[in-house]
């Protein structure tokens, strides 16, 4: 073998068979179907039973991931698990979805950066495989939203964005010559704005760390300031997919498609006018799903595959903006 690179061998998704539409919302809190559908985009999205953890998802993606890629459980040399809803404050999910997979031993990391996190964690993946450290990685984007939300008219300004749901991939090292590979990776933060979009408590930063007044004025369920999250999300897209693809060379036009982090219709919609590109290069699943943070690309990414539109050998850019403030960008040969 020439030279290490990464491909993505095989996707994977799974979400919750139970479908929320705006009307059910519009019953808890004061918002309707017409506010949700012109603001957002979103129609609907999925929602667990009180049964099934974010890693139970992260389970269902993974195997369906192993099975497009044609590997066994045991071909998994690592794992790496990107969410924002963790079953447990620790242990983090990637050592539960390993013991879930019975693949006890193998090393599993967990990916804390929210919008962005399947990408940050798709940059290490791929990093690891170029240096030889490992040949096959197992990696998922999962998002359990609906326990954490605030079901009520204080929460509505969040609550009505985020559904449940958890992508995979299947990712390996390769010579590339069949022109499958990853290119590369540009990931980006800003903390001074950790503060616009975030869940508070628990948190060690307080003393308590969690106190009944936490919960009760809301700070452990999500705060978002959506109209400075909006205003940089629309800069930041279209800077972070330039960036890529000015890098190797590229423009607009020769994408195949772009996978934004699906966060907005109108975010998605700006992306593509910012870009020229027509809106089918530029995938979008909000309707029916929401925003499901880690899981929304590989959820996308997963759909696309299955339709036929990203097919071996295309070129397509994956982006994400997000909480922390994180942006990020991943150009590939799918
Ligand atoms: O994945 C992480 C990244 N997240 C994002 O990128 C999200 C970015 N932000 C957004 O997508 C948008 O800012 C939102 C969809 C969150 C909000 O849309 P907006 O057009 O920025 O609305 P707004 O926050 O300016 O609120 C407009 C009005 C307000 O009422 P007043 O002050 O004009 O009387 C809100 O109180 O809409 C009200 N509002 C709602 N009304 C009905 C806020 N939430 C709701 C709701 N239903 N659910």
């Amino acid at each position: 073998m020439t030279t290490r690179r990464t491909r993505i061998a095989g996707t994977g998704h799974y979400v919750p068979d139970r479908v929320v539409t705006n009307d059910e919302l519009e019953a808890v809190m004061d918002t309707s179907d017409e506010w949700i559908r012109e603001r957002t985009g979103i129609r609907e999205r999925r929602f667990t039973d009180s049964e099934t953890t974010c890693t139970d998802l992260g389970v269902a993606a993974a195997r369906r991931a192993l099975d497009e890629a044609g590997w066994s459980e045991k071909d998994v040399q690592f794992i790496i698990f990107a969410t924002l809803s963790p079953d447990m404050y620790f242990p983090g999910n990637g050592v539960l979805l390993q013991s879930k997979l019975g693949l006890p031993g193998i090393g599993a990391l967990d990916v804390r950066n929210q919008c962005t996190g399947f990408l940050y964690g798709l940059s290490a993946a791929d990093a690891y495989i170029r240096t030889g450290m490992y040949d096959r990685i197992l990696l998922v984007g999962s998002e359990r939203h609906s326990v954490g939300l605030r079901m009520d008219d204080r929460g509505r300004d969040t609550a009505v964005l985020f559904g449940d749901g958890a992508g995979a991939v299947c990712v390996e090292v390769t010579d590339g010559v069949d022109g499958s590979f990853i290119i590369r990776h540009h990931l980006h933060a800003d903390g001074r704005y950790a503060d616009e979009l975030c869940i508070r408590s628990p948190g060690a930063g307080t003393r308590p760390w969690l106190t009944r007044e936490m919960v009760d004025d809301g700070s452990s369920h999500p705060y978002m300031n959506g109209r400075e999250v909006f205003r940089n999300a629309v800069k930041r897209f279209p800077e972070v997919i330039l960036e890529a693809l000015e890098s190797e060379g590229y423009t607009p036009e020769n994408v195949d498609a772009v996978i934004p982090h699906q966060a907005n219709q109108r975010i998605t919609d700006a992306v593509a006018k910012r870009l020229g590109l027509p809106p089918e290069k530029v995938i979008s699943n909000i309707e029916y799903y929401g925003n499901t943070t880690a899981a929304s690309i590989p959820i996308a990414l997963s759909e696309v595959v299955k339709a036929g539109t990203v097919k071996r050998g295309s070129l397509v850019c994956l982006a994400a903006f997000g909480s922390g403030f994180t942006w990020a960008s991943s150009l590939l040969r799918y």
